[in-house]
C-alpha cells in the first residue's frame, strides 16, 4: 500500500518543562544568591526525539498528553517543527524538572514535579490512523509500563494484517524493574549504559550478548556508551561498534542521546545497514556534542546519504 508520505513516523513519549539553572557550586540552603545563567526549555525523552527527527527534516508527530498552565504555549512554540495534531490536551500542569547543574564538576540534581498529568492509556493511541506511519518510536516510561505493551500489541495486530508492516522501537533507559518487559516487544531497542549497568553487565559488548536473548527474534540492540562509542546486535551475525568522533572541543552534552537515537532511527529507516547507520549516529552525535543546538547536523546527515549512494 503507498504511504501519504513515505517518511512519515510517530514518537510516544513524555513533553514537559526543564528549568536549568546553571550555578557555581551546589545551592547552600536558606540563602539569596546569584547562578550563572537559568533558561527555559522543552523536555522530555519523546519530545526531544521527535524534535530533534524534525530538525532533520523528517515529517513526525508526536503523541502526548499536553498539560495546561502558563509553559504550555512556550513548549508548543519550542516544538513549532514537530506536528502535535495527535497530541491531547489535559487539564492538569505540564510536567515540570528543575535541574540544578553544580558547573564545579558538572553535577546534575534534578526535581521533578507533575506526576498528576494522566499517562497515555491503549484509547488514546487506537484513534491513530496506523496506515500513516512507517515507524513508531516508544519512550519507555516504567510508570506506563502496561498501556505500552497494550499499544505495541495493538500495532502487531496491525502488522499480521497489513504488506507494509510499521517498525516499532523502544527505549530502555531507567535502571527499573518495571521496563524490562519492554525488550521482547520491538523490533529496535535502545538500551542505556546505566540500564546494561543495572543488569550487572560492564562492558557494551557484554551486556548486549547477554541483553539479546531477552529481545525477539530477529531484533536489532542498540548500546550508546558515551565518549567510547556505540555497538549494536544486528538481527544476524556478530556484534558491530563505532568509535565515537569526539568533537575538538565538548560544549554540550545534554541532547547527545536524543541526537544519536534520532540519526539511528532515521538512518534504519532508510535501510543503510547497522554498521554504517552507526557510525552516522556517532559522528552525528559527536558533532553535537561540540555545539550548542542542532544547527547544521541536517546538512552533515544529508552529506553522509549522499557520499554513500543513498537516496533520500
Ligand atoms: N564526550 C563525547 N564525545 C564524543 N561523542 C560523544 C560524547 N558524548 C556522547 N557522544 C556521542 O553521543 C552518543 C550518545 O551519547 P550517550 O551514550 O552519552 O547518550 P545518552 O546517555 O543517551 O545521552 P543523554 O545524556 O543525552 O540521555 C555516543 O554514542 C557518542 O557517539
Ligand atoms: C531535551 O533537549 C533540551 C534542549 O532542547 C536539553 O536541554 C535537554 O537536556 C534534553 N532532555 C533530554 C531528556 O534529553
Ligand atoms: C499535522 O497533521 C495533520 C493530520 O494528522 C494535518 O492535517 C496537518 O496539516 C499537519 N500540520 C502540519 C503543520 O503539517
Ligand atoms: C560535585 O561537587 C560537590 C561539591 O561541590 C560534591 O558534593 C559532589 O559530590 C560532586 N558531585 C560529583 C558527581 O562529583
Ligand atoms: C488512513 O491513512 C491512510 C494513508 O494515509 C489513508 O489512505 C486512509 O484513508 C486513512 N484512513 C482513515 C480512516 O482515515
Ligand atoms: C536514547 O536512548 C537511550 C538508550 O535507551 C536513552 O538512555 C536515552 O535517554 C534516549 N534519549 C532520548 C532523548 O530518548
Amino acid at each position: 500500500m503507498e504511504k501519504s508520505n513515505p517518511k512519515r513516523i510517530l514518537v510516544v513519549g513524555l513533553l514537559c518543562v526543564d528549568i536549568i539553572a546553571e550555578c557555581d557550586s551546589y545551592p547552600i540552603e536558606d540563602t539569596d544568591q546569584r547562578c550563572r545563567e537559568m533558561r527555559k526549555q522543552k523536555g522530555g525523552n519523546g519530545a526531544n526525539t521527535s524534535y530533534v527527527l524534525a530538525e532533520f527534516g523528517i515529517s513526525v508527530d508526536l503523541l502526548t498528553n499536553i498539560g495546561s498552565g502558563n509553559d504550555m504555549e512556550f513548549v508548543k512554540m519550542s516544538m513549532s517543527s514537530v506536528n502535535l495534531s495527535k497530541s491531547l490536551h489535559v487539564n492538569e500542569p505540564m510536567p515540570t524538572s528543575l535541574v540544578i547543574i553544580n558547573a564545579q564538576n558538572g553535577s546534575r540534581t534534578i526535581l521533578h514535579s507533575g506526576q498528576s498529568l494522566p499517562e497515555l492509556k491503549l484509547d488514546d493511541f487506537t484513534r491513530i490512523n496506523l496506515s500513516e506511519y512507517r515507524w513508531i518510536h516508544f519512550e519507555g516510561r516504567s510508570s506506563n509500563a502496561e498501556n505500552i505493551c497494550e499499544m505495541i500489541a495493538f500495532i502487531r495486530h496491525f502488522n499480521h494484517n497489513t504488506e507494509d508492516p510499521i517498525i516499532i522501537s523502544i527505549e530502555i533507559e531507567k535502571c527499573r524493574e518495571e521496563i524490562i518487559c519492554f525488550f521482547d516487544k520491538a523490533d529496535v531497542v535502545f538500551v542505556s549504559k546505566d540500564h546494561v549497568k543495572f543488569h550487572g553487565y560492564h562492558t557494551p559488548e557484554d551486556g548486549i550478548q547477554n541483553l539479546i536473548t531477552k529481545c525477539k527474534p530477529g531484533a536489532t540492540l542498540i548500546c550508546a556508551w558515551g565518549d567510547k562509542g556505540a555497538w549494536a546486535k544486528p538481527p544476524s551475525g556478530e556484534i558491530v561498534k563505532s568509535s565515537a568522533y569526539p568533537p575538538k572541543k565538548v560544549i554540550d552534552t545534554l541532547g547527545a542521546g536524543d541526537t544519536f537515537n534520532a540519526t539511528m532511527i532515521y538512518s534504519l529507516m532508510q535501510n543503510i545497514p547497522l554498521q554504517q547507520s552507526l557510525d552516522i549516529a556517532c559522528r552525528i552525535s559527536g558533532a553535537k556534542v561540540g555545539q550548542k543546538g542542532y544547527h547544521g547536523l541536517r546538512e552533515q546527515i544529508e552529506d553522509y546519504f549522499i557520499k554513500s549512494g543513498c537516496v533520500m
